[in-house]
């Protein structure tokens, strides 16, 4: 048999008898303590905080504890529903089951494929008690959705591209009954996709649309899910300069907060109606790369200046947009890496989310729920002149040095079709993190259990 461990609290006989021991652990800052007992190694979990969100502290301390273990090459963890219970009182069981396990795995998540070190030692964790699969079984769902999605944006710019991101989507997919429909260069044309078809004109790379539909029940209104897929931005013709443009390759995090959305919906069968539009690309200058200054027409006839080739992002939404009315959505929710200015605003904690106010304050409870944390902002009126070109209806970038990420959610509300409900998810301050509770290193994953979440709150 290889190496145990046994998740406790403090109040098990073997501490609460042991003075000593008890003061040891008393004397710890952190939330869970080892400690080898008559041969058996323990994880003391401390009292932990009371409060409003406790089901991501429950995430938090189990992706620590998965990390400590796999350091020490723990093969297994056993914790009991009983004790979970205790520790976490002001939660409901199934709850602190499904988060255990999900924090569990997301803490354990690793990403080495670029690395020469190995893999990270994943201790097993065994929750002991009655009819808990189902729990454990969401659980597992949840954390592989978001580890997709993490999966997704720490890959590097030349093996995620526009040419090969489709396929991946479709290959993780394949066994659901999610249908994958894929749109080359020829067919956008077709369908007119113009702000795409212009971003992706200077890279090697042919753009592409990607929609996936899920019907968990046809009868549910229908929940478009659009995805910013830049899977690099160089800024285009605007450069970007600075040290930190690896992170660009994460321009795709709208793209693949979608990807882990529908994974999730389609894997734990929900009752949804859900279409996930990618919108894929890659922002490169060449000599045939789109120029600033010229003009692009979109399919619902507004023509739109580039003032700025690294606002491009705002440029492909708006196709996403346009086609979600065309799909007949009810609701719509695009979410993307959109701004630097939302990191500004809100830091790396929160994402900011606009629209439909009502579905706004609805989203951020979700979010406090969930982990996937954000708060909503203001779509302001009076900036609406932020926009205005001199020879095109409007311009892509501000012509004030302020609010950037409102007068991007302005710019996306000019292309939501009228019958749609409408949020913007602006993810850039959140797509990536230090280690910390569940997160690891890089790519956070964020948005997939969000709009997962989302998703079912609007089709209940
Ligand atoms: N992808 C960026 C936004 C971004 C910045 C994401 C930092 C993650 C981290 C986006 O395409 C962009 O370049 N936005 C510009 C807009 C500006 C030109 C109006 C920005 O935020 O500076
Ligand atoms: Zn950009
Ligand atoms: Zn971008």
């Amino acid at each position: 048999m290889g190496k145990r461990a046994v998740i406790i609290d403090v109040s098990d006989d073997r501490i609460s008898e042991n003075r000593d021991l008890k003061d040891y652990i008393e004397r710890h800052t952190s939330k869970s303590v080892l400690h080898m007992v008559e041969g058996e190694l323990l994880v003391v979990i401390k009292d932990v905080q009371k409060g409003e969100h406790l089901t991501e502290g429950v995430r938090m301390l189990a992706g620590e504890i998965a990390r400590q273990l796999g350091k020490l090459k723990i093969d297994q963890a056993n914790v009991s529903t009983e004790i979970l219970d205790r520790v976490f009182s002001d939660v409901d069981t199934n709850k602190v089951v499904t988060a255990f396990v999900e924090g569990w795995h997301l803490g354990n998540y690793d990403y080495v494929k670029h690395q020469s070190k190995e893999a990270r030692y994943k201790t097993e964790l065994h929750i002991d008690g009655d009819k808990v699969e189902t729990e454990v079984e969401q659980g597992k769902r949840r954390a592989a959705a978001m580890s997709f999605s993490r999966d997704l944006m720490n890959d590097t710019p030349k093996d995620l591209n526009p040419t090969t991101f489709p396929k991946r989507l479709q290959d993780e997919l394949a066994g659901t009954a999610a249908d994958v429909k894929v749109f080359d260069k020829a067919q956008l044309e077709e369908m007119e996709l113009n702000g795409l078809l212009t971003v992706g004109q200077g890279s090697e790379h042919e753009p592409a649309l990607v929609e996936i539909s899920y019907q968990g029940d046809a009868s549910k209104p229908l929940v478009a899910l659009v995805g910013k897929g830049v899977t690099y931005d160089t800024g285009g013709i605007n450069l970007k300069q600075g040290r930190h443009l690896s992170d660009m390759r994460m321009d795709m995090g709208g793209a693949a907060a979608v990807a882990g959305a529908i994974k999730l919906l389609a894997e734990s069968e929900a009752k949804v109606n859900v279409v996930a539009l990618f919108l894929i690309v890659e922002n490169m200058p060449d000599s045939k790369a789109i120029l600033p200054g010229d003009v692009i027409r979109y399919k619902n006839g507004k023509t739109v200046q580039i003032g700025n080739t690294d606002a491009e992002g705002r440029l492909i939404l708006a196709d996403g947009l346009i086609r979600a009315g065309e799909l007949g959505a009810d609701y719509v929710v695009n979410i993307a890496t959109l701004t630097g200015a939302i990191a500004n605003a809100l830091g790396s904690k929160l994402a900011g989310v606009f629209g439909n106010e009502e579905l706004a304050y609805r989203m951020k409870q979700l979010g406090d729920e969930n982990g996937d944390h954000n708060w909503p902002m203001p779509l302001v009126d009076a900036y609406e002149n932020y926009l205005d070109s001199d020879y095109a209806d409007f311009n892509n970038i501000s012509n004030k040095g302020e609010a950037g990420s409102i007068t991007a959610g302005l710019f996306l509300r000019r292309f939501v079709p009228e019958s749609c409900k409408w949020l913007h998810v602006d993810m850039a301050g959140v797509m990536s993190s230090k280690e910390a509770g569940y997160y690891v290193s890089s790519a956070t994953g964020f948005g997939a259990r969000l709009l997962a979440d989302y998703a079912e709150a609007v089709s209940k």
